[in-house]
């Protein structure tokens, strides 16, 4: 049990008396994104410099209080809130929001954890550098909690997940030692890559402080265009034939239901220019010119193949951040219809359509009412499998019944979002035995105590 009062003074003596906040000040700490998990913290501290998320962290062990790590708050798996104990304290990296470096030649830039996605990108885009991250948040999700998360989006396909940008990064440990390496090199093969450890791994093994991220060339043209496709087959179909006719210029392939875009019409005030029971949002950049030419071409082949029943393909940048905002409202437009039980999963791709078509027989068995909003990033295997209009009696059917699914096509239960505390269960119900025991046995050799984002990732003993 901790020792609360003191442990305030001794927060407040780190960091200044404003940066600690408690009572009605912590509200927008202490509630998701979803207004789906509300948590009752002892107080939020906002460090504003490395040195005081260490002393912080170190005078919370020293007390046995546990700590959230929180960024952004946009995260979807509950990983940012504190549990209702009234005992834990979130460190919010809000204040700690510097670029620090950047180099357009050696491609890198240095930041810290607070920094957010979107001002990162612009400070590289000044350079003709692009930090290849894209997702509807990245207004408001930040850099370590990006990097915590091992965040997806929707450039996936052509650059891979963040956990392949950051080359360097600077940690608190749970005993408060800061752990640096802020290298800017793309080759270190010098012993163990223990930034891997912090990657992806909710911030439940320490806290990023600061990063360096691995920059690309911005492509100077993009092509962008929304497809309505008869079928998933075909979609997959299509899939392949882009890979050829555009390759490694494909940037973002992505599915939505009509379902979803009726969402986005009713609560967004957005209308598609084209609509069907399927869509696709496809782009490709590049600095080449040759790049239209290659986008028509696919478009041609697609409606010759029958692939594709109507299109369009954008004329401008405007049109093009117009066809983006009907896929970037999907979530908010979810929400404002009361919400879904959100299954993020991936299978092979070659397995989307049987994953559809036996998620959806078992659905109709165990909540027959159901409606779903199913979009997200189909060149890479990831559905957003939304179930909508379930009662929370029946939720915990259709988790099982989705992610056994999910099991036998041999995919994940989360493929970007994080297991938090929404998935934990379901993970610790699926994994393996080895599985488990290995990462307790990392989490107890790094958090022997258990003090950091307990409850998350690694289910509870006993
Ligand atoms: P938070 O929500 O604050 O935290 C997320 C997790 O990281 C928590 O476990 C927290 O404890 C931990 N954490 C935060 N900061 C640190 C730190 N400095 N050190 C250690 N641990 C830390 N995600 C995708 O992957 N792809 C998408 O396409 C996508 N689209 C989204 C669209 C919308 C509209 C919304 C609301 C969310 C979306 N997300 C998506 C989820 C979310 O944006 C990402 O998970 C993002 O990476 C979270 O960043 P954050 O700064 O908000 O983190
Ligand atoms: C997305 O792809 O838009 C996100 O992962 C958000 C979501 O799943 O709602
Ligand atoms: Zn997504």
């Amino acid at each position: 049990m901790s020792d609360e009062a003191p442990l305030l003074d001794t927060l407040r003596s780190i960091c200044g008396d404003a940066a600690v906040l408690t009572g009605g000040d912590m509200a927008a700490y202490a509630t998701d994104w979803r207004d789906m998990f509300h948590g009752k913290p002892l107080c939020v501290v906002r460090p504003a410099e490395t040195a005081e998320v260490a002393q912080c962290v170190a005078a919370c062990a020293e007390t046995g209080t546990a700590i959230v790590p929180q960024g952004g708050n946009t995260g979807l798996a509950g990983g940012a809130t504190p549990d209702d104990s009234g005992t834990q304290v979130i460190v919010a990296l809000d204040r700690m929001t510097a670029i620090r470096r950047i180099d357009p030649v050696g491609m890198t830039i240095e930041v810290e954890a607070g920094a957010i996605l979107q001002t990162v990108k612009d400070a590289a885009g000044d350079e003709n550098r692009l930090l290849p991250i894209s997702l509807a948040a990245e207004g408001s999700a930040r850099i370590g909690g990006l990097i915590a998360t091992n965040a997806g989006g929707v450039d996936v396909l052509r650059y891979g997940m963040t956990r392949g940008l950051v080359l360097g990064l600077e940690v608190v440990l749970p005993d408060g030692q800061i752990l640096s390496r802020l290298r800017h090199l793309r080759k270190d093969n010098a012993g163990y890559d223990l930034k891997q450890l912090f990657i992806g791994t909710e911030g439940t093994l320490g806290i990023v402080t600061a990063a360096v991220l691995r920059l690309v060339p911005q492509p100077r043209h993009r092509a962008t265009a929304l497809i309505a496709v008869p079928d998933i087959a075909s979609a997959i179909a299509l899939y392949a034939r882009a890979q050829d006719e555009v390759g490694e210029a494909l940037s973002a392939f992505e599915l939505i239901s009509g379902a979803g875009l009726d969402l986005v019409a009713e609560h967004m005030g957005q209308t598609a220019p084209v609509t069907a029971d399927w869509v696709l949002l496809i782009e490709a950049g590049s600095s080449l010119p040759s790049l239209r030419e290659a986008a028509e071409k696919l478009l041609e082949t697609a409606f010759e193949e029958g692939w594709a029943t109507d299109g369009v393909l954008a004329e401008s940048e405007a049109q093009a951040d117009a066809l983006w905002q009907l896929r970037e409202s999907l979530t908010e437009a979810e929400g404002k219809a009361g919400g879904a039980i959100k299954h993020d999963i991936s299978v092979p791709i070659t397995g989307i359509a049987a994953f559809l078509q036996e998620a959806g027989n078992m659905l109709r068995a165990v909540a027959p009412e159901a409606k779903f909003n199913v979009f997200g990033h189909l060149g890479d295997g990831n559905l957003h499998y939304n179930v909508m209009n379930v009662t929370r009696e029946d939720a915990a059917k259709v988790n099982a019944a989705v992610h056994d699914v999910v099991a036998a096509h041999h995919g994940s239960i989360s493929a970007e979002h994080g297991l938090g505390q929404y998935r934990v269960a379901e993970w610790a119900r699926l994994a393996s035995q080895p599985e488990h025991d290995l990462t307790r046995r990392i989490k107890d050799a790094l958090d022997p105590d258990g003090l950091i984002n307990p409850g998350k990732v690694v289910p509870k003993r006993g």
